[in-house]
């Protein structure tokens, strides 16, 4: 269903240029057999014998656009003891749900940050090998932390005995489960670094792995060749999992002005979920999350905005991270206009959503710009982005591997 063989001619009214940071009107490019193989402006680009014409008049085009941090296989009408319900096999077909509304809201690849049962392999597998529509996915597996720490399950007595698949404790006891995790398919390491506002009982200014643990899952990783996606919202855990050397920070909602210099210090990316808050107190009761997670949220969800402007600001590196599965899978790009309201400009948070994004991901060759050799993966809007951020929840017009998925001919 993603990738196609042949020759596609594209062409639109205006070019989001997220590398150069600039407009280019009316352009056109060419995917041939998946891939970007040339882009210049319909005055200097020939439509190639044989190819297939896509005419965006009209309309904006972008790249494809990158979520570093969804859930796929969660929903957002299931929190709490609710959750507790769901099977693996319940959440392998919420992924297969989810990740076809994804990429219908324009999103062409994504990066999943923690899953039970290895359900996010199976759904990886099964997108790569054109069996499903959806994102490009980036996965994690089952998030390490600490027993009892915000990606343990708290929610019952201990009769249950139960944790989570990614529960561990100590430097090699953590090592072992960045070794286990990928040899179960994973991409990348997602740990808890500290408290969140979603579990149960735990403080989400508290840091709750050590140093010593994240200096040995980074080491690991690394040694693995894996990237390091590091939930934490409290200061010193934002502060640790810099210094241990994480690839991005999930949240960072109590960054302090010495994270902010050690994150451009280490280049450091954020990924903060600004839109979430205002799902999490609207609906968040009728849901099911937690009494605690509401009030916990009433508190994260202000300060957070408030860190994400000082973070602009200060020009900390930013991906675009939306925590989907949290609230509805679909309405990703909802965060959009939220970046632009706290302090980024429209190119910027473009960027974080595309350019930035593959970046963090060690996936620039593939993915995040509309430049020869990548694939063709672009998204269609009616008007400009750059004028009005929120056309980007309108997206009308999906490509994936040069292959229309949403929109017409
Ligand atoms: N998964 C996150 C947690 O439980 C969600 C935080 C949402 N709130 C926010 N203001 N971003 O901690």
């Amino acid at each position: 269903l993603s990738a196609q063989a042949g020759t596609t001619y594209v062409q639109a009214d205006r070019m989001v240029d997220v590398v150069s940071g600039k407009t280019v009107e009316k352009p056109a490019l060419v995917i041939t057999d998946g891939r970007i193989t040339s882009v210049g402006t319909q005055g200097s680009l020939a439509v190639p014998a044989g190819a297939e014409r896509l005419d965006l008049a009209g309309m904006t085009i972008l790249p494809g656009l990158i979520d570093m941090h969804v859930h796929l296989t969660g929903r957002h009408d299931m929190h709490g003891y609710e959750g507790l319900a769901e099977s693996t096999g319940d959440e392998t077909i919420n992924g297969v749900i989810h990740a076809e509304k994804t990429l219908m809201a324009g999103f062409t690849a994504a990066r999943n940050l923690g899953a039970a049962g290895y359900a996010d392999v199976a759904l990886r597998r099964a997108l790569a090998a054109n069996r499903l529509n959806g994102p490009r996915l980036y996965v994690s597996g089952p998030s390490i932390g600490a027993t009892g720490g915000h990606c343990d399950n708290n929610l019952l007595p201990p009769e249950y005995d139960a944790h989570s698949q990614g529960a561990a404790d100590g430097p090699w006891g953590v090592v072992k489960k960045v070794r286990e995790v990928k040899k179960y398919g994973a991409d990348l390491i997602k740990i808890c670094a500290t408290g969140g506002v979603l579990s149960k009982g735990t403080q989400v200014g508290a840091q709750q792995l050590a140093q010593e643990e994240m200096d040995a899952i980074v080491a690991e990783a690394k040694r693995l060749g894996l990237k390091v996606a590091a939930h934490a919202h409290g200061t010193a855990g934002i502060k640790a999992a810099i210094r241990a050397g994480v690839d991005t920070v999930e949240h960072a909602s109590f960054i302090d002005d010495e994270g902010i210099r050690l994150a451009k210090e280490r280049g450091t990316y954020l990924s903060m979920d600004i839109y979430n808050t205002e799902y999490i107190l609207s609906a968040g009761e009728a849901a099911g999350f937690l009494p605690e997670s509401l009030a916990k949220e009433r508190v994260v969800g202000k300060t957070q905005r408030e860190s994400f402007s000082r973070a602009v600001k200060a020009g900390v590196k930013m991906v675009f991270g939306s925590d989907a599965g949290v609230y509805p899978h679909g309405d990703n790009g909802k965060q959009f206009a939220r970046m632009v309201q706290f302090g980024m400009t429209p190119m910027q948070a473009i960027q974080a959503a595309t350019v930035n994004a593959a970046d963090a991901l060690g996936a620039s060759s593939d993915i995040g710009a509309l430049a020869v050799g990548r694939y063709g993966d672009l998204i269609a809007v009616k008007g400009d982005p750059l004028a009005d951020i929120s056309v980007l929840e309108r997206v009308d017009v999906v490509v994936k591997g040069g292959k229309l998925v949403k929109g017409t001919l």
